[in-house]
Parts: C-alpha cells; structure tokens; sequence
C-alpha cells in the first residue's frame, strides 16, 4: 500500500512549533562519539527533525554528565551564525548529581536555588541565551511545586526559557502542578511510552510510563505529550535487542503481530510504524527517538512524515486495548 505523507510535520509545546520526532540525544558525546553525533544532528537540521532533547545529565553514567549538551553546543557553535535559531532545543533539570555524587540518589533537585545553577551550567555548556523547553526531569517531593514553579516562571520572564514542561511526574503530582498559582503551567510532559503496554506493577523508577490517568488529565490541560524510548531500543526489529522484561506479556505476541502485519502492509518495519501510531493515536504522544546513526535519523523521520489510514490506527488501537 502506498501512503501518504504529510506536510504537517509541526506540532505544537505551548507556543512553539516542534517538529513531529525528537532527537534524543542520551548518548551523544558518551557512546555516541562526538563526531557521529555531529553528523546525526547534521542530517536531523537537514530533514527538518529540529526539535532536539537533551537534559544537564547526559550520559553521567558512562561520563560525566556534560557531554550531551556539550556536543549540541559544539554544534551550533560550528555550523553557522544561524544554526541556533534552526532548532527547537530541550533540555531538563534536576536529575544532574550534587558535586562529588554521580548517583539519583543525591541529585540537586528542583529547588529555586539549585533550578537557577542548573540553567545557568546548561546554557553554558550548550552555548546559546536560551532553552525553547525546560523539563523538571524527576520529580522533586522535597521541594513545593510552587517553588519549582515560581522560578521556572521567572526564567520565562527573564526570557531564558521559552516554555517549561515536566518529565516523570505521576498523575497525581500532575493534578497537584495544575492546582498550583503560576504565571507559566507546564505545556508538556516526557513520559516513557511505546506501543507495547509494560507489564502492571513494573518496578521502573524513577522512569514513569504514561497511564491512561495522565493522559487524560494532560489532554485536558493542553499539555502536549512526548514519549521516550519508543524503541525499546531497537526491540522492535533486531535480533540483538530482545524484548526487555517487563514489556514481555501474555499478550506481547498478538500486538507484535498487529503490528507487523501493518508493517508489511504499509512497507515500513515495525519500529517506524510504533513512531507513525505514536503521532496519530486518539491522544498523540510525540515520539523521542535515540539516534547513533544518521541512518537511523532519517528512518525516523520517514516513519513521523507517513499517514497510516485511520482502519490500520484503529487495528493497532484494539490489539494494543
Ligand atoms: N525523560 C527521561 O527520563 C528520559 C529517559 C530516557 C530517555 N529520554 C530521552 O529519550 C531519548 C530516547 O530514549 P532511548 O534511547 O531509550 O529510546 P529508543 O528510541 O527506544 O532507543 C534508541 C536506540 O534504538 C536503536 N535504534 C534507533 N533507530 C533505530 C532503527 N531505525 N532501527 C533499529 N534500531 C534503532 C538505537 O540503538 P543503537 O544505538 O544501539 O543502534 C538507539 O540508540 C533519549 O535520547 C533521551 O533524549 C528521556
């Protein structure tokens, strides 16, 4: 079957355009060397996949933590006087460990203080005057939302930050944000998200997967939805990648037949099919892909320019109910 594509390849966060893919860029400057990553991100501004993800404690776990952002950073720094305004960037804070940790357990948290030094070392290391997305990345129980909220706003104010978003956050924590007095709300929230369901229970903090409950709560709010690790990286089409775990249920095989037959129905395979349903489900949620390969920038990018016809969304929707 031929598709079609779509021109409408933007979507909006609050007042910003953003293209319908995000680049994750986890692992750029750590696993992915610096050069590779120029060139993902070389191809991703070329196609037009410019809204770009990033947080202030990329990849701490194999570095130090700068390195994602560093990269970015060398990027727009080399590649012309315009190369910023060509990209929608997001970055997050509050996950990044307190000098002389390298552990969540000790993270410098979502305080007035600690969300300022945070900003202010990311912007340094990315090299512009501005974020276009700031995310609180984990969530902060030990500090009121009104706090978080208030100096997110000021950075609004002060025009180093275009919107402010959240990552991680529980419904209930959502509801508690909503509630809370504030010149800007959170236009956007990061949850992980694929097509397969993770097994109910699964222990995945302080990852928190997007529920019925917040998505409801989220598209009645205007806030818009992003998803990570909608690959599973790479489950869904290499035989290097088993299925994790947790997404490996009594009724993983059905839906992963769903989604193959829609695959070899459309040509596509099946990982570009869960980046195509991700956009055009009921509730959108828009995909965030990790890249390590600029092949694999523009296989995402074919997959979020496709329209799968509304019969093969409403297959994937029941094998998935
Ligand atoms: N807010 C949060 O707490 C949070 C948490 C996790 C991630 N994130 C964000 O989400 C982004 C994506 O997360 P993720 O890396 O877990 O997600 P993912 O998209 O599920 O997996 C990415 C991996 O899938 C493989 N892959 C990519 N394209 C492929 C293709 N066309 N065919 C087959 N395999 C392919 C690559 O593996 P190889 O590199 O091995 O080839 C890539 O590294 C991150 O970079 C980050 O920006 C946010």
């Amino acid at each position: 079957m031929d598709l079609t594509t779509t021109s409408s390849t933007t979507h909006h966060v609050g007042a910003l355009a953003v293209s319908a893919v995000a680049v994750g860029t986890m692992h750029f400057g750590t696993a992915v060397d610096a050069q590779t990553a120029m060139s993902c991100l070389d191809v991703a501004a070329e196609v037009g996949a410019t809204f770009w993800d990033t947080a202030n404690n990329y990849a701490l776990w194999s570095g130090v933590g700068d390195e994602s952002e560093t990269v970015i950073g060398d990027w727009f720094t080399s590649r012309g006087p315009y190369a910023r305004d060509r990209i929608t960037l997001a970055s997050k804070v509050g996950a990044r460990p307190r000098p002389g940790h390298s552990d969540l357990d000790h993270v410098q948290g979502l305080s007035a203080r600690a969300v300022r030094d945070q900003v202010t070392g990311s912007l340094q290391r990315l090299r512009t005057d501005h974020l276009d997305l700031l995310y609180a990345h984990i969530d902060d129980p030990t500090v009121a939302l009104a706090e978080t909220l208030g100096v997110f706003d000021e950075l609004v104010q002060e025009g180093l930050v275009r919107e402010i978003g959240a990552s991680n956050l529980t419904a209930d924590r959502l509801k508690e944000a909503l509630r809370t007095p504030s010149g800007h709300r959170y236009r956007a929230l990061q949850q992980r998200f694929t097509y397969l369901p993770i097994r109910p229970g699964a222990d995945t903090a302080p990852q928190v997967v997007l529920d019925l409950e917040t998505e409801r709560i989220a598209s009645s709010a205007e806030i818009t939805l992003v998803g990570y690790s909608p690959l599973l990286s790479g489950a869904y089409t290499r035989t290097d990648r088993p299925l994790p775990a947790d997404y490996s249920t009594q009724d993983s095989r059905q839906r992963l037949d769903a989604l193959r037959s829609v695959a070899d129905e459309v040509g596509l395979d099946p990982g570009q099919v869960v980046l195509a349903w991700m956009n055009q489900r009921p509730t959108p949620v828009l995909p965030i892909v990790g890249v390590s390969r600029p092949e694999q920038v523009r296989s995402a990018w074919h997959a979020v320019t496709q329209v799968l016809p509304d019969h093969l969304i409403a297959r994937l929707q029941a094998a998935r109910a």
